[in-house]
């Protein structure tokens, strides 16, 4: 591992594709980056698996066992950050992490943490965004990675990439589609945020090129 990689933490509560995407881009050099912490707040998920395949140190904090949600958010928060901040992450990764961020994790990560949504925000937010975007109808969907807020789904916009919607399309054939696109787009705004070429500025990101002018 490199001391010049930005040190990654990987919010995770489920299946992991994401995760693995991320971890492979590292392994291959791809994304110059370091997975330093797996955290799910659900036990015995599949991504827990992927991350200790790759050797990479992976913790359960159970949301649940802190009570009632949204009420026990800041206590499940506070262990959260201690955890992130004793590992040494310098970007959080939400990847098919599935609790809404509060302000303990705001405070100490604000524009540090970012998350991928299967949607072209700001259309469907929320939990069901393959499923609004067939009902509505739309002939373009796809994904965005973004600078996580207070809001549902709605901070500034890293990266974004569309997906058309083919004549019958399924629920789980779209989000079969949106996937592929995920699995590229994740990668391709970290690596963007680790070669400091997405700045924050207000609700918009400047995207730099390569020899630091606007792309
Ligand atoms: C992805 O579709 C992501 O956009 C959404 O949750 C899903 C997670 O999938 N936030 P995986 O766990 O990375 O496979």
């Amino acid at each position: 591992m490199s001391a010049s990689k930005l040190k990654l933490g990987v919010l995770v509560s489920g299946r992991g594709t994401n995760l693995q995407a991320i971890l492979d881009g590292c392994a291959r050099g791809e994304i110059p980056a370091e997975v330093t912490v797996v955290i799910s707040n659900r036990p015995g998920v599949p991504a827990l698996d992927r991350a200790q395949k790759a050797g990479v140190p992976a913790l359960t904090i159970p949301h649940a066992r802190y009570g009632k949600w949204p009420e026990c958010r800041a206590a499940y928060e506070r262990d959260l950050v201690r955890s992130l901040t004793e590992w040494g992450v310098q970007l959080v990764v939400c990847a098919g992490y599935d609790r809404l961020a509060g302000e303990t994790l705001l405070d100490a990560f604000r524009g540090r943490i970012i998350n991928i949504h299967p949607s072209l925000l700001p259309s469907f937010p929320g939990l069901h965004a393959q499923a609004d975007a067939l009902a509505y109808g739309v002939k373009v969907t796809g994904a965005t990675v973004f600078f996580v807020d207070e809001s549902l789904d709605g901070g500034p916009i890293i990266a974004q990439d569309t997906v058309r919607v083919e004549e019958g399309d399924t629920v789980e054939s779209l989000s079969a589609r949106i996937l592929e696109v995920e699995h590229r787009l994740l990668p391709l705004a970290i690596t963007l945020i680790a070669q400091r070429r997405a700045v924050l500025e207000g609700r918009r990101v400047r995207i730099l090129d390569k020899s630091g002018g606007a792309s």
